[in-house]
């Protein structure tokens, strides 16, 4: 089979790399790729948004099966354009897409039925907004109905603060169209967790659930990244919690999509919140978490392109997922002044001397200069990732090969995992 991935994160090089241990597979194509992932496929260069051209290079290499990474083609209507030309897709349709693509659809699909989440009110009149905002409670969350890059959301605590986030998102626009409409909800305390589902739009198998660390700095603090570390599998999802997971929230969103006649195919992607009264949803994603997916994708031990598959030809019922009882880690060297302003093409040194088979190294913000030599191009570099048979085997192999990769103002935080080991201490044999 012919394979085509879409995108160039470090999320795209996990699945590629993934995808090619599959028997199934002869070729793999990705759009546009990085040198990471060129080990593995051949890239292309198409921009994932670029759907027109995606579908012609898939009709003329007849590609059998496309998968896209970020969420953007999605909300664009990738899937309805390929399938619409007899093409094999993972992921949901336009309609099912706006689950992440629209905050407001996601909350009302949660209300009907009766999915667990914040408190929350939608407001598409700045005035209306602002008289809520001067009777409500403190703290509480504002956020841009439409895509904002992960930024969308502020955790405001009080009418103040407020106010300035309602003028940036509703009036001066700075998220642009997304801010037409707000999502005021309720502050949820507790931790988060990210919970991935494969679905056939109807039936669904369960992923290791993962954790990321959202913030730039140790102990989660200062601003927001795409992600700066993530482990699996997350203690704080234990089995019964994943039970109740299950039942009370992807069973439920599967279930809501295919009665609104938006079934739903893809991975769904659960960002909750693991309160005292239970797991809430946090927001949905139509696509994988990055930094997630590369931790959760080494644990896969079933063929991830059969699964697709399945997934793509609603075979989903009575599969068995093989998942590793073990554990991985996966921390992101970023570029000094991310998510800020910061500099690129500094020379990455050090790659080569890590060919441990188990430590992997998923390219993001890369690129090969003049001489060949592979340098920095974005935030979020690369994602070290250690699979051990306990967390804290994963942990310090991890951190050991970070510390054998060097560049011009390397930064990356030095708690991945910290949360793990609230839940481990004690459970841990002597
Ligand atoms: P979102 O853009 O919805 O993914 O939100 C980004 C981040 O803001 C989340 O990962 C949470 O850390 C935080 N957040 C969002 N909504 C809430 C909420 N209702 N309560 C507490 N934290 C939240
Ligand atoms: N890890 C967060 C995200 O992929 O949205």
């Amino acid at each position: 089979m012919k394979i085509l991935v879409i995108g160039s994160g470090g999320r795209e090089h996990a699945l590629v790399w993934k995808i090619q241990q599959s028997a199934l597979v002869d070729k793999i194509y990705c759009a546009p790729g990085n040198p990471g992932i060129a080990q593995h496929a051949e890239c292309v260069d198409i921009s994932p948004t670029d759907i027109s051209r995606l579908l012609e290079f898939a009709v003329k290499q007849k590609i059998d099966l496309t998968v896209p990474g970020p969420e953007a083609p999605l909300v664009q209507g990738i899937v309805d354009e390929f399938e619409a030309k007899g093409l094999a897709i993972f992921g949901p349709s336009q309609k099912a897409a706006e689950l992440e693509g629209s905050k407001a659809f996601a909350k009302w699909l949660m209300r009907k039925y009766r999915i667990p989440t914040a408190d929350w009110q939608v407001f598409y009149d700045a005035e209306e907004a602002r008289r809520h905002l001067r009777e409500r409670d403190y703290p509480c969350v504002i956020k841009a109905d439409g895509l904002a890059a992960g930024k969308g959301a502020v955790i405001v605590q009080d009418e103040q603060q407020a106010e300035h986030a309602l003028e940036e998102i509703m009036v001066r626009r700075v998220f642009g169209e997304a801010g037409a409409k707000i999502v005021v909800e309720e502050f949820m305390r507790g931790e988060e967790a990210s919970v991935f589902a494969l679905s056939d739009g109807e039936n669904v198998v369960l992923l290791h659930p993962a954790q990321d660390h959202k913030p730039i700095f140790d102990g989660d603090q200062g601003p927001n990244t795409g992600g700066m570390g993530a482990y699996a599998p997350a203690p704080v999802v234990d089995a019964a919690m994943q039970e109740r997971v299950l039942r009370e929230i992807i069973e439920p969103t599967i279930r809501g999509m295919a009665m609104e006649n938006r079934p739903y195919r893809g991975v769904l992607y659960a960002g909750l919140m693991i309160t005292d009264s239970g797991p809430k949803v946090v927001e949905f994603n139509c696509r994988f978490g990055d930094p997630e997916a590369q931790v959760v994708m080494p644990l896969l031990d079933s063929d991830l392109v059969e699964l697709m598959l399945k997934a793509a030809h609603r075979e989903l019922l009575d599969v068995e997922i093989a998942l590793k009882n073990q554990w991985a880690v996966g921390v992101v060297m970023a570029s000094g002044g991310y998510p800020g302003k910061y500099q690129t093409g500094k020379k990455i040194i050090g790659l080569e001397k890590l060919t441990d088979e188990d430590i992997l190294i998923f390219h993001a913000g890369t690129r090969r200069n003049e001489a060949g030599e592979i340098v920095t191009a974005g935030g979020r570099v690369l994602s070290v990732v250690a699979v051990r048979d306990t967390f804290q085997a994963a942990r310090k192999a991890a951190y050991a090969a970070v510390g054998k990769i060097v560049f011009d103002g390397a930064y990356y935080r030095k708690d991945i995992g910290f949360k793990a080991l609230k839940h481990l201490v004690g459970n841990m044999p002597s």
